[in-house]
């Protein structure tokens, strides 16, 4: 039996949530973009792969532009996960006209090492008002908005499918309504199923050396040694998502702060998950929220939409 400590994780905090959830089996993928995993995720977004599965920024402006007329873009620009900040650049830039000159922004995350790399990427931006935030956006609402807006409407954009991979998408939605004002608007990019039953082309999209490193690397940083396990790809057809499992093949035990788990070989930890919402997943979602949906769009090249909120 091999034993651990948790390392790497950018807070104590994210050390005891991230050891919780591992013994319960799962493990959030926002842990896959902080800390170490920073690095990873920043390498994997550099991947072609990856940009096709975000998608083009130039678009949700475009697709943003056609369901926001004729009051058009609002000024205020709060942008939930920036990432590397690659997205939001683009976006930046295919949102320029002549009103962008008085557009500001502020990015929040709950990575405070990834936004760091988003400041870096965004200094060159053509959004010059910018500030940038913490937020865990699946951990209940927050006051950044309100203290950093002035009275005129937020445009809150969640890009990059982030919706497909939290953990509870309908609290998502609730936490952004609950931090917004009328008649702010929330926009945000989904991965849809597209009734093509081929699981394993949907798994061979993600299949990559660099995608498994950074699918990998927070539970690195929780000290799991990689030939712990294997990581397992799958296409669940019944939720629908591409679902990553880490299965263990040896014991092996786990320390956190006192507390202590002991994973027994053939146990799993469900480090990965991105959801193909259904047409009824996406009413129920937006029953469930209470958040009345302005406008749908779907992409024109793959299997994506976006989504309008009223808040
Ligand atoms: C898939 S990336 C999207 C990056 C970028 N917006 C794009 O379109 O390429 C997800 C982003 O959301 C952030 N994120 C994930 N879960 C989060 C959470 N619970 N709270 C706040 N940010 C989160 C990640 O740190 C990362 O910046």
């Amino acid at each position: 039996m091999t034993s651990a400590n948790l390392k790497g994780f950018e807070t104590r905090a994210h050390e005891v949530e991230a050891f919780r959830s591992m013994t319960a089996g799962y493990l959030p993928l926002k842990f896959a973009y902080s800390g170490s995993a920073a690095e990873t995720h920043d390498r994997l977004a550099r991947s072609e792969g990856y940009q096709r599965v975000v998608g083009s920024a130039i678009d949700d402006v475009a697709a943003l532009r056609a369901m926001l007329a004729p009051e058009g873009i609002p000024l205020q620009w709060a942008d939930l996960g920036p990432g590397n900040g690659v997205h939001t650049l683009a976006m930046g830039a295919a949102l320029a006209d002549d009103a962008s000159r008085g557009r500001r922004y502020l990015g929040l995350d709950f990575s405070r090492r990834l936004m760091r790399r988003a400041e870096t990427t965004l200094a060159v931006s053509n959004v010059t008002d910018r500030a940038f935030g913490e937020w865990d956006f699946e951990n209940g609402p927050t006051d950044a908005v309100t203290k950093w807006r002035s009275a005129a409407p937020v445009l809150w954009t969640l890009n990059g499918i982030t919706l497909c991979n939290v953990e509870d998408p309908v609290e998502v939605i609730r936490n952004i309504a609950l931090s917004a004002e009328r008649p702010d608007i929330v926009f945000a990019t989904i991965a849809v199923a597209d009734g093509r039953d081929d699981g394993q082309a949907r798994v061979a999209e993600y299949d990559t050396d660099v995608f498994r490193a950074a699918v990998l690397e927070p539970l690195l940083m929780a000290g799991i040694a990689r030939e712990a396990g294997v990581l397992e790809l799958s296409y669940a057809a019944q939720e629908p998502a591409v679902i990553g499992l880490f299965r263990f093949t040896q014991g092996y035990k786990l320390t956190c702060h006192g507390d202590a788990h002991v994973f027994q070989a053939g146990d799993v930890i469900r480090c990965f998950v991105s959801r193909r919402f259904t047409r009824r997943q996406i009413d129920a979602l937006v029953a469930a929220s209470g958040v009345p949906l302005r406008g749908r769009m779907k992409d024109q090249n793959s299997p994506r939409e976006r989504l309008l909120f009223d808040v």
